[in-house]
Order: C-alpha cells, then sequence, then structure tokens
C-alpha cells in the first residue's frame, strides 16, 4: 500500500527522537522487511579509519535520547568504541521513504540491563555468544562448530541446529551473560530525519544538542554520573 506524501511538521517538532521511534514503530508494523529495527552503526579506529556495520536496534530511548543495540564488547565495533566512543548511525526503511541519521556518543548499558536482555534470548543465541569470539579469525568453520560444540558441552545443552528445535526449548535457560557481551546506549548529539519527497525535493531536517559527557564514561559511569543533555535545536535543511 503506498504511503501517503508526507513533509516534517512546520514548525518542527522540539525534538526529533519520538518521530524516529514512530517511524521504526511503522516500519515494524509494516514488516515489509525481515528486520525493520538493522542500522549501520559506524565507529572510529584510533588510525582514524572508519568501519561500518549492520546491528539491531534494540529500542530508541527519547528520554534521555540514547539508541540500544548488542554486542561483543570484544569484537572490533566493541575495541573501537572503548577507545573512542562517537559513532554515526543510519537507519533506511526504503518502502516508507525515509532515513535516520544520528550521531553521536556510546557507553556501555549498565550490567543490568543487558542481564535482561541476555536472558530473554533462546539458549541458542546465548551459545553463540560464548563459542563466538566475534571479529577474530577462525581456522575453518569447523573449527567454529567446534566451539559451539565445546560451549554446549560445557553448558550441558544440545548442540544447536541451524533451525531452532521446538523439542529443546528451554534446554540452556540456565546460560548466564558473558562479561564481554552486551549493550551499548548511544547518546544522540545530532539526529537527521530525511523525507523523500517529490522531484527530489525532499524534506530534511537537523536537531542538535549538547551532551555533558563524564570523563571515562562507562557503564558505571552511566548510573553513578549520569549524562547530562541540553535542549535541542531544529534546523531544516536543503535536500
Ligand atoms: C541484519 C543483521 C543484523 C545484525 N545484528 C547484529 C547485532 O545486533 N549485533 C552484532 O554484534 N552484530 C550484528 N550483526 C553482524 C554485524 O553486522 C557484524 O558482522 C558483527 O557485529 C561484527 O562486526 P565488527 O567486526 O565490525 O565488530 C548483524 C548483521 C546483519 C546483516
Amino acid at each position: 500500500m503506498p504511503l501517503p506524501a508526507q513533509l516534517l511538521a512546520d514548525p518542527l517538532p522540539a525534538e526529533p527522537l519520538a518521530l524516529a521511534a514512530e517511524w521504526l514503530a511503522l516500519a515494524r508494523h509494516r514488516a515489509d522487511q525481515p528486520n525493520p529495527n538493522a542500522m549501520v552503526v559506524a565507529t572510529v579506529g584510533t588510525d582514524g579509519q572508519p568501519s561500518a556495520r549492520v546491528v539491531l536496534c534494540k529500542e530508541i530511548v527519547v528520554d534521555p535520547g540514547y539508541i540500544c543495540f548488542f554486542t561483543n564488547y570484544l569484537s572490533r565495533k566493541g575495541r573501537e568504541l572503548e577507545a573512542h566512543p562517537r559513532v554515526a548511525i543510519v537507519m533506511h526503511w526504503d518502502h516508507l521513504h525515509r532515513q535516520v541519521r544520528i550521531e553521536g556518543r556510546a557507553v556501555r548499558a549498565p550490567a543490568a540491563e543487558s542481564d535482561a536482555y541476555f536472558r530473554t534470548r533462546p539458549w541458542q543465541r546465548r551459545i553463540g555468544a560464548w563459542a563466538s569470539a566475534q571479529s577474530e579469525p577462525v581456522a575453518s568453520r569447523a573449527a567454529l562448530q567446534a566451539a559451539v560444540v565445546e560451549t554446549a558441552t560445557r553448558f550441558g545443552t544440545p548442540v544447536p541446529g541451524p533451525e531452532d528445535d521446538p523439542a529443546q526449548a528451554g534446554a540452556g535457560e540456565h546460560i548466564p551473560r558473558p562479561p564481554h557481551w552486551g549493550g551499548y546506549h548511544v547518546y544522540a548529539e545530532t539526529v537527521e530525519l530525511w523525507l523523500e519527497g517529490g522531484s527530489r525535493i525532499h524534506d530534511r531536517a537537523r536537531w542538535t544538542r549538547a551532551l555533558r559527557w563524564p570523563e571515562r564514561a562507562s557503564a558505571t559511569d552511566e548510573t553513578a554520573r549520569p549524562i547530562i543533555a541540553g535542549a535541542w535545536q531544529a534546523t531544516r535543511l536543503q535536500p
């Protein structure tokens, strides 16, 4: 079903993330793509080299204004974020003719939040989180499978198959979160919303705000020393 032509409100909304969350909810509702919450996350290496990959957006939290995703803290992106927390994110829904761009800084989610989310994951994925040293080289596919078998044996579960087997539901519910796996909160400093317009006259606006970022922000810092955000300033941009 085609979407009605839409424009950003004029004057612009005071803050952008509620609208971004609405667009994400709409994409999820329409289910036109297998992973409507897929987003590209770009990080920067210590040599200044950007790298980008797709991850799943777990949530957009409008107040205080961050995007949450989960990953391996020792992966390339994890190591880059620990050294340099600046992040750029792109979400794109082709069929909705919309794009969201976010720039900001990432901090680890509190451990209790990562624990709670890990508990909701199917046990086969919990095995995967322990078995895969994400981003590290592996000698062969067989060596990776051997790591999966070793992990399943260690936790006393069946070996996960290519498909989830309902008969094995709950087999590994006791598997705890690995310390190297968890969430990041990307606090937004800049958000750009883009809507496709007729004749390529797209509708585009950017919101910016200042973040007070505690030095060496870490999971504990986020709860002990909250990140304070200033008010959003909105600007309409030429397409
Ligand atoms: C649709 C899709 C969803 C993905 N979701 C995640 C995710 O939520 N977390 C994650 O760590 N990797 C996810 N990946 C894999 C990443 O793209 C990437 O291969 C992996 O995180 C390693 O990246 P790095 O070596 O740059 O750290 C996903 C890939 C695709 C294609």
